[in-house]
């Protein structure tokens, strides 16, 4: 697990850019704020509206933010598999956005990607047929150039599949109370404890990395859960952050889900990595009711997350001994494989940092193979149905290490190598983001049509992506 050091370090040294601000002990915790929860239903469209307000991260020190319907965030959707919902995305933004269903199986007609324009003052409709199975899947704009601003800013949300196969597990279920959305972000404050979006050169380097870590918009929140056991649906919705998850008890829980919904069994962790744009379900055991911390392992410690207080009855439970039985495509099936390499440019000035040999010096923008992202390109063609393998891998830079999590729409794809061997445990399950901090290999079954308007692949560093380190794929 030494993958996620070179963040930590990188994260240290910009800490110090910031304001140190803690919560003194004196100070009450606010409790968890759970976004409100919308199920979609065939028939009855349901309108998000992206939106500027205001959020008082700090008490009295209101920093301008955006958010779906509310003022941070947006309200979780929840929709059933085998479902055809639509929503109408409002933009009152002062400026263009979309909307990406992260996660979601459509088409790429619908994918919300960046040809999904909305300009300010329209509403685009949104017809998502939900064909796959329960998953942690999430919202969020993807307008070229702007992403990483918008994210920032307050918008996301998370959406949740849910289907027979799930609910018969009886697996916590219950949203808000043993079933709790936990949104990962981090953020920088400036001395005034107003938000301030990181740029410059750090920033494109290595992203917005922030000092204050929040969790659903909120400073180390405190969350009320029954004495049993507890369904956690985490999301890494940082701009650049990888957190390197655990219990500062050090105690045992059960990952069972990944990006593309349930593993086949629980899997017994003391801890968990998460990249930018990646979920994990957890069940985690609070039958013993003391209370626990959720904290983000560092180099330099462990920065407390969330704060657990179990109370009332404490209820025997089982933990499913098996959980979603899905197929992997037969590796025989794979009529392509594709090699990329996400490359880094060097902030358009620096020298000697670009690591391409022969183009030293100069200006190179992020991007795939030393190509910045066009949207007037398609850089790769893919069979709709087709099953192929994608060998990802990065070019190591001249003055750091940078992993970058490496994410495609309208896909689910399975890591079959990584650094020239069979992966661990942690790289099980159904995926649509991967950390590549070493190559590997992607099984991909492309199931869903994107003859005209193309599907993304990129890295989910919103300030690298930004920046170019996109690419598109059509599937036709
Ligand atoms: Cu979560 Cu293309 O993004
Ligand atoms: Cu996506
Ligand atoms: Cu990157």
């Amino acid at each position: 697990m030494g993958r996620t050091r070179r963040h930590f370090l990188q994260a240290a040294s910009l800490a110090g850019l910031s304001a140190v601000v803690g919560r003194s002990a004196a100070q009450e915790r606010p409790s968890l704020p759970v976004p409100p929860l919308q199920d979609l239903r065939p028939g009855t469209p349901v309108t998000l509206t992206a939106r500027v307000g205001e959020t008082e991260f700090f008490p009295g020190k209101p920093s301008p933010t955006a958010g779906y319907n509310r003022h941070l965030l947006g309200p979780t959707l929840r929709v059933r598999s085998g479902d055809e919902v639509t929503l109408n995305v409002r933009n009152e933004l002062p400026e263009m956005t979309t909307v990406h269903w992260h996660g979601l199986l459509i088409p790429a007609a619908v994918d919300g990607g960046p040809h999904n324009e909305i300009a300010a003052g329209q509403t685009w409709k949104a017809e998502l047929p939900v064909q796959q199975g329960a998953s942690t899947c999430w919202y969020h704009p993807h307008p070229h150039g702007r992403t990483g601003l918008q994210v920032y800013g307050g918008l996301a949300g998370m959406l949740i599949v849910t289907d027979r196969e799930e609910q018969a597990l009886g697996l916590p279920s219950r949203y808000g109370v043993d079933d709790l959305p936990l949104i990962l972000q981090d953020r920088v404050f400036d001395r005034e404890q107003h938000l301030v979006y990181p740029r410059g050169h750090m920033a494109l380097m290595h992203g917005a990395l922030g000092s204050v870590m929040l969790v659903n918009g909120v400073r180390e929140p405190r969350a009320a859960v029954p004495a049993g056991l507890v369904r956690l649906r985490l999301l890494n919705g940082a701009n650049a952050r990888v957190y390197d998850l655990a219990f500062e008890d050090g105690r045992t829980f059960h990952w069972i889900g990944t990006e593309g919904g349930l593993l086949r069994e629980p899997v017994a962790l003391q801890r968990i990595a998460l990249a930018p744009g990646q979920r994990a379900e957890l069940l985690v055991d609070f039958g013993d009711a003391r209370p626990a911390v959720l904290v983000n392992r560092t180099t330099a410690g462990r920065q407390p997350l969330l704060h657990f207080a179990p109370a009332g009855e404490r209820r025997p439970h089982a933990l499913p001994a098996r959980l979603a039985q899905w197929q992997s495509p037969p590796r025989e099936a794979a009529t392509q494989r594709r090699r990329l390499t996400l490359t880094m440019g060097n902030g358009g000035a620096m020298d000697g940092m670009s690591g391409l040999p022969g183009m030293q010096g100069m200006p190179m923008p992020h991007g795939f193979d030393g190509r910045p992202f066009d949207m007037a390109r398609i850089d790769q063609r893919v069979k709709l149905g087709a099953v192929e393998i994608w060998e990802v891998s990065a070019l190591p830079g001249m003055m750091m290490d940078q992993a970058h999590p490496f994410h495609m729409h309208g896909v689910h794809f399975e890591v079959i190598r990584r650094d020239g061997r069979a992966p661990d445990a942690l790289d099980a399950g159904r995926r649509d983001t991967v950390l590549v901090d070493a190559p590997v290999e992607l099984l991909v079954h492309f199931t869903q049509p994107g003859p005209t308007v193309p599907f993304m692949y990129h890295c989910h560093i919103l300030e690298h992506e930004d920046a170019g380190m996109m690419g598109q794929f059509t599937v036709s």
